[in-house]
């Protein structure tokens, strides 16, 4: 069968349906995701509809497999948002492709960072219900996976922990942040500019 990455864009109206029920079948046991179709197709929605968001889906034989999203914050920095692969077709390398197209176009657009916000909502990693205040640094640096979670993914493709927003979810349900170097800084020349 072929494998396609496309544009989200140019995906069929039931692709475009198979992309919003990915969305709320890979994240069901996230309280804070998506949990009916109509809110999930107007996620979709707003990478078709919002000139900052667009996203790549992967296709095989025609199949939408999984989708991700890209957001433009700024000239050297995107945002990773959402990545879904339909639960059945799971670690059969359709996540690590569709990072690398996003990846693929952030370079050609000069962008330095991709960054993205992974949350435990579920009890996935050890800071799960853990109140990470005053030393919030200190305990993030003994992060590790208490089941599941996808930062270990994210980890895996070369993203680093860079931050935690602490009770992004609810007390105790906190956003890890990560973020990948994408294009090398500007070199600096100041004898060029003499
Ligand atoms: C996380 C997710 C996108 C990964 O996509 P995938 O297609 O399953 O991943 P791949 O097959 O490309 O995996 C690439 C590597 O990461 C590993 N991996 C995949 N999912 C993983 C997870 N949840 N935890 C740890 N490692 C994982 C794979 O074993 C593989 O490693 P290998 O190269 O050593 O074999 C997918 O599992 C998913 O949709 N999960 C539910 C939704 C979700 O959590 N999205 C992220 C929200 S921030």
């Amino acid at each position: 069968m072929t494998l396609q990455i496309i544009s989200l864009d140019a995906a069929s109206h039931d692709q475009r349906e198979d992309a919003a029920e990915i969305l709320m079948t890979a994240l069901g046991h996230c309280p804070s995701a998506w949990h009916d179709m109509p809110s999930a197709r107007d996620e979709v929605g707003t990478f078709l509809n919002n000139p900052d968001r667009f996203s790549f889906a992967a296709l095989e034989g025609g199949r939408l497999m999984g989708w991700i999203g890209g957001i433009r914050q700024s000239r050297y920095v995107w945002e990773l948002h959402p990545l879904v692969v339909r639960p059945q077709s799971q670690r059969r390398g359709y996540g690590r492709l569709l990072v690398q197209a996003l990846e693929a176009a952030a370079r050609g657009a000069g962008v330095c960072t991709i960054w993205l916000g992974t949350d435990d909502d579920f009890g996935g990693t050890n800071l799960f219900g853990v109140d990470l205040y005053p030393d919030v640094l200190e305990k993030l640096a003994h992060l590790a996976p208490a089941t599941d979670h996808p930062f270990t993914f994210y980890r895996a493709q070369g993203y680093a922990v860079v931050g935690v927003l602490p009770d992004a979810d609810g007390p105790g349900k906190h956003d890890i942040l990560m973020a990948k170097r994408i294009g090398p800084p500007e070199p600096q020349h100041p004898e060029a500019v003499k």
